[in-house]
């Protein structure tokens, strides 16, 4: 059935009576009565609640804390919060330095605060931030879709999905797109420990899509692949530097590792926005270290003894020569990276700048 766009840009199907079918996975982030309105991702599955931040402290909280979380939903966020600062009239440099502080890893989040920086009208350029990021979405899930063989097996990461974006999601956005046409994916949805975005939030999109999906603990990847029960990894990112290196969520470095190990293809789905061509490799993208508490603890409860030293990388980098192919809305790029990726990506190479995250 043919789509058309509803209201602030989201696709919607429609029934055979001819009335718009509501996007089953509501938006994730919205500009609404001079807040920004954020489903609060931490409670989801449990409950579906908003937290509006009106102010860029209330937003960088809400972003710290991960009420708002994946990278094209943070650019998104990161847009709106120099909106916020227009409206609030704090000055916008020093608003936009404390917002792309708060999580240094997601390209996303300082691409995003740059283009409302740079538009006369922030809020107009949030918006059409958020807008682009869902058509972005679609058509890179409508280009990735038949990388995935019919009744695909796809283990997936993290949650790459609508709640990561303004909407339709990127990994997960490919495997809505080919449930869409009728190639009848599965999806293994790794748990992703510590903050379980793959068993709170992924297995959550995928119930709502009718995406038939089976949760499993990260570390049994490894033996889905030797008993030949993964046709592919399908992750977003973070961030991809020009090399092809991808930065994710910590545990898909060792997922491609073992999809290499049993020959499974591992591809990563990434709106260009998510490119940084200033970033020549991994080694130069910041991974934010998180609390400790995140891994020593599990749903408010410490598991750990109180005394136990802690490490715990948000991220991990997966080195271009295991990525198979990654999926933009322009093209699905292929080795070699350095060449590939610099012809779809859609933004100018800009200098680096040099704020608090990049030393973070
Ligand atoms: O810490 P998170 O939940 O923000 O990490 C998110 C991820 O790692 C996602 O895979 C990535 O941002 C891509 S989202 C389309």
């Amino acid at each position: 059935m043919a789509g058309m766009l509803g209201v602030g840009g989201r696709r919607s199907r429609r029934t055979r009576y001819g009335e718009a079918m509501p996007d089953p996975i509501p938006p994730t982030i919205e500009w609404r009565d001079g807040a920004v309105r954020m489903i609060d991702q931490r409670r989801l599955p449990g409950e579906l609640a908003y937290v509006d931040a009106r102010t860029v402290d209330e937003l960088c909280d809400a972003i710290r804390t991960m009420v708002v979380r994946g990278a094209p939903a943070l650019g998104v966020a990161g847009a709106m919060g120099v909106a916020l600062a227009r409206s609030t009239g704090e000055p916008l440099g020093t608003a936009a330095e404390r917002i792309v502080a708060t999580r240094p890893t997601a390209a996303n989040l300082e691409w995003g605060v740059r283009r409302a920086l740079s538009a006369d009208d922030p809020l107009s350029e949030a918006r059409r931030v958020a807008a682009e990021d869902m058509a972005r979405n679609r058509a890179l899930g409508a280009l990735g879709a038949p990388l995935l063989p019919e009744g695909a097996r796809v283990l997936t990461h993290c949650n790459a999905g609508s709640l990561a974006c303004a909407g339709y999601g990127t990994a997960l956005g490919v495997v809505r797109a080919a449930h869409e046409t009728g190639r009848a994916p599965r999806v293994w949805v790794d748990e992703t420990r510590p903050m379980l975005q793959g068993s709170r939030l992924t297995a959550w999109e995928l119930g709502r899509l009718g995406v038939p999906a089976t949760l499993v603990a990260d570390s049994a990847a490894g033996s889905l692949m030797a008993a030949d029960r993964v046709d592919c990894v399908l992750v977003g990112a973070d961030r991809v530097a020009a090399n092809g290196d991808v930065a994710n969520k910590v545990g898909t470095y060792s997922l491609a590792v073992l999809a290499a190990h049993h020959s499974v293809p591992f591809y990563v789905a990434a709106p260009t926005s998510t490119i940084d061509l200033a970033c020549p490799d991994g080694s130069a993208i910041p991974v934010e270290q998180r609390a400790g508490e995140e891994v020593a603890a599990l749903a408010g409860t410490r598991l750990a003894p109180d005394d136990t030293e802690v490490e715990n990388p948000a991220f991990d980098v997966t080195p271009a020569v295991l990525v198979t192919a990654i999926v933009t809305e322009n093209g699905i790029a292929r080795p070699p990276y350095t060449e590939t990726l610099a012809a779809l990506a859609d933004r100018p190479v800009a200098k680096r700048p040099s704020t608090q995250a990049r030393n973070t």
